[in-house]
């Protein structure tokens, strides 16, 4: 609906939400509790519809200078590239969501890796996810060429030197060995985000990575989210990942 000035009028409660300050059901339990005020005014009816640019005051906290904060969870499909824009014209995983906000990937997953992939306009959770203090963890799955031994993992696992500095302690799981096929599937969680990182680590044993999917970042996982599909994160997802921290 719009205001005689064509401004899209909204309810208070979801604009509240939109603006990521709290869920739409404690917002509506603050309208409730008089605690939201429009241009001034102490509004407590849930059906009030107000328009983006009106002056809205949640517990004190002016909500109009906030900017709407996005998250999505991709499940990043091969061939796409991990990036806002590509100048040789490849379809990037941003041209995948449909979204009006300039969001930008957490991270980066290789042109040739699947799996997941946070999006999000909130420079704050990329730099909180992203820092190495914050030590994250990531779990992935690759599959790499030849039969790796529990011994040549135990050295990947106590760290390796990867672009002359040792990578970190991890964790590591072979799931398969294909003696046919020469091929094995090894699961690998790690804390760091470095360049190519995985790939670089199996190479420096000796190994190249056929095929690499990162599985889940921190609580998040691919669960009901299909190869190339998306979903939006809930404020209390994102709440989570913010209190999210390893070591
Ligand atoms: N490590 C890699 O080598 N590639 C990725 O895409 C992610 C982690």
């Amino acid at each position: 609906m719009y205001n005689i000035f064509g401004d899209f009028m909204e309810r208070l409660q979801k604009i509240i939400a939109s603006k990521g300050y709290c869920s739409r059901r404690k917002a509506e339990e603050l309208i409730s509790k008089g605690k939201v005020k429009v241009n001034g005014s102490v509004i407590k009816e849930l059906g009030y519809k107000a328009d983006y640019s009106d002056f809205i005051e949640v517990e004190g906290n002016p909500l109009s200078d906030k900017e709407d904060k996005v998250y999505y969870l991709l499940n990043k499909p091969r061939g796409v590239v991990t990036s806002s824009s590509d100048d040789k014209g490849r379809k990037t995983v941003v041209d995948l969501i449909n979204t009006d906000k300039r969001i930008y990937p957490v991270g980066r997953l290789d042109y040739d890796t699947t799996g997941l992939l946070i999006l999000t306009n909130d420079g704050d959770l990329t730099n909180y996810l992203t820092h190495p203090k914050n030590n994250i963890e990531k779990v992935y799955v690759a599959k790499i060429k030849g039969l790796i031994t529990k011994e040549e993992l135990k050295v990947l696992s106590n760290g390796v030197i990867v672009d002359g500095k040792k990578t970190s302690k991890c964790k590591g799981k072979i799931l398969r060995t294909d003696k046919k096929n020469n091929t094995s599937v090894v699961e690998l969680i790690i804390h760091e985000g470095r360049n190519h990182q995985v790939k670089k680590m199996f190479e420096a044993i000796g190994y190249d990575v056929l095929k690499l999917k990162r599985e889940s970042v921190a609580f998040l996982t691919l669960d009901g989210v299909k190869s190339g599909e998306y979903r939006e994160l809930s404020i209390k997802e994102v709440k989570k990942l913010y209190g999210e921290k390893n070591g």
